[in-house]
């Protein structure tokens, strides 16, 4: 590959860029060529991935969506090509993942707020406000909110369609109520954000930037005697209402999300009278079940087949049923946030359909 081949030299601009001197320099270059071959095998340093390729047929990767998918689209986002700041003014390269001179401006490092999806701006970021720009999300309680007023919960409406989140939602899910990532049913309290511990609250406490991995060693000097993250739990209750709180908060956040699976496929043929279903990695996810069979075959799974007799209520469980499948991370994240959203979103269900909320707890 070219970029290994011009290593040295690369090296080198990247010590220039952290000013630094002769001999510091000899002693960091080992350490700092570790760190670019942990960058390489990231997914942030993944030249393959649909993240940057997606665009290539089109032969650059549009204003609304370089910001993320595009080094120079990064680059022109934060205006550290001189451009206006949080604004993208031109389509960006194509094949041009996320790369050191990403976060490594003047405009990067100096960043510290950064606005969301609801419009609300959150400050004192610091170095993983980076993170916070691109693992935001594209969509809010406001965006269901606008789509749905003023039309009648229960009655299909051919105006809607689905509304994805987006993928890698971390930060808007770390944030919770402040930035309003997931459907927020109205006259519920949610959980802020999640400040966890100190040492461990921010993006790169836990995430290596550049490789991106999180170590589960440090981790283990208060949460004593798990092998596996998602075997840690500090809450006690029975949140999904199965009988087992032994394992991992993890286990009580998937088991509510498979009963908001089951709910949303009994509301739609009952009250929207159109089986629904889900197709986990195909875009727009929820598909007409043709043959109610409460499966989404191959057939099924194409895009002239999406789900189209959404009814609000419908429309606000199903996008939150996104937003925790697209932060797989959720219950490290925010778990408070993530059960408060999949609990509010099966109780709204029950209203017309037959749930057992009885055993569910809401944190
Ligand atoms: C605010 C940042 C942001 C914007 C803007 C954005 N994306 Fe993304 N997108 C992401 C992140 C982050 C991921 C990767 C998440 C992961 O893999 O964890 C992603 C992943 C994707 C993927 C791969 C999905 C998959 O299933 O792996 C596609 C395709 C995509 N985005 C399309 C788009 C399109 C099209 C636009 C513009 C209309 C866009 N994105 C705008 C942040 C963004
Ligand atoms: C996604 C953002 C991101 C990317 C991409 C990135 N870095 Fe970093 N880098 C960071 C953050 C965040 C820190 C920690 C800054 C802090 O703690 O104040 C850091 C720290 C560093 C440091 C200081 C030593 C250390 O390990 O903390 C060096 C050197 C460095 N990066 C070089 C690079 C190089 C070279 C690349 C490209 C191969 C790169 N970075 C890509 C975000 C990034
Ligand atoms: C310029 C946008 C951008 C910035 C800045 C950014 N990311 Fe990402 N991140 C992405 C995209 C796009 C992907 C998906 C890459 C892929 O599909 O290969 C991703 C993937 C990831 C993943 C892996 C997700 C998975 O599906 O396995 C983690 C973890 C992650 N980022 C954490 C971070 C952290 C921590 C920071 C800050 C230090 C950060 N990111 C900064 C855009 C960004
Ligand atoms: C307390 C530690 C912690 C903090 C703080 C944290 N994360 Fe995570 N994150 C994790 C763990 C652990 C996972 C892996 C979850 C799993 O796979 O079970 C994860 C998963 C992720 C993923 C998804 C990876 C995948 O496999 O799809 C992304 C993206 C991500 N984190 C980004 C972020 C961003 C951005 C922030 C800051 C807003 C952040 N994280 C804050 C621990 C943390
Ligand atoms: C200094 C001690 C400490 C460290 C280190 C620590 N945690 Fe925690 N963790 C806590 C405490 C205390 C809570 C409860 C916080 C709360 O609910 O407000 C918690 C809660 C959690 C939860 C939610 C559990 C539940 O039942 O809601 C997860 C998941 C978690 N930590 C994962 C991690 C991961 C992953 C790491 C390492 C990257 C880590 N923790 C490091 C002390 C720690």
């Amino acid at each position: 590959m070219r970029f290994m081949t011009r290593s040295h030299t690369f090296l080198a601009a990247i010590l220039a860029v952290f000013w630094l001197g002769g001999s510091a320099a000899a002693q960091t270059e080992d350490a700092l060529s570790a760190l670019v071959d942990a960058w390489l095998a990231s997914p942030h340093g993944n030249y393959h991935s649909p993240s940057f390729t997606y665009w290539n047929k089109d032969g650059a990767v549009p204003v609304q969506c370089a910001a993320c998918h595009s080094q120079p689209g990064f680059i022109d986002f934060l205006g550290a090509d001189g451009s206006a700041p949080g604004v993208v003014d031109a389509p960006a390269a194509i094949n041009a993942p996320i790369g050191c001179a990403s976060c490594h401006t003047q405009a990067a490092h100096a960043l510290d707020s950064v606005t969301f999806p609801s419009g609300v701006t959150v400050d004192g970021l610091g170095a993983s406000a980076t993170c916070n720009v691109c693992h935001q999300g594209r969509a809010s309680t406001d965006t269901v909110a606008a789509a749905t007023e003023a039309l009648e919960e229960d009655t299909v409406s051919p105006t809607l369609g689905f509304i994805n989140v987006h993928y890698g939602v971390a930060a808007a899910v770390s944030q919770g109520s402040q930035v309003r990532g997931g459907y927020q049913y109205p006259g519920r309290s949610y959980a802020g954000r999640f400040f966890h511990v100190p040492s461990a609250s921010t993006c790169i406490d836990c995430h290596e930037p550049h490789a991106t991995t999180v170590e589960l060693e440090p981790c283990l000097v208060c949460h004593r005697g798990v092998e596996d993250i998602r075997a840690i739990r500090m809450r006690h209750a029975d949140f999904d209402g199965d009988g087992n709180a032994a394992g991992g908060i993890h286990s009580e956040i998937m088991g509510l999300h498979a009963q908001l699976l089951d709910a949303i496929k009994l509301y739609a043929t009952d009250v929207a009278e159109a089986p629904i279903g889900y197709a986990k990695g195909t875009f727009p996810y929820f598909f007409a079940d043709t043959d109610a069979d409460g499966e989404i075959g191959p057939d099924e799974a194409v895009f002239p087949n999406r789900y189209q007799s959404w009814t609000p209520r419908l429309l606000k469980a199903a996008y939150n049923y996104q937003v925790a499948a697209k932060d797989p991370g959720a219950y490290v994240h925010n778990p408070s946030y993530m059960l408060q959203l999949l609990h509010d979103s099966l109780e709204s269900l029950s209203e017309r359909v037959e749930i057992d909320m009885a055993a569910l707890k809401r944190p």
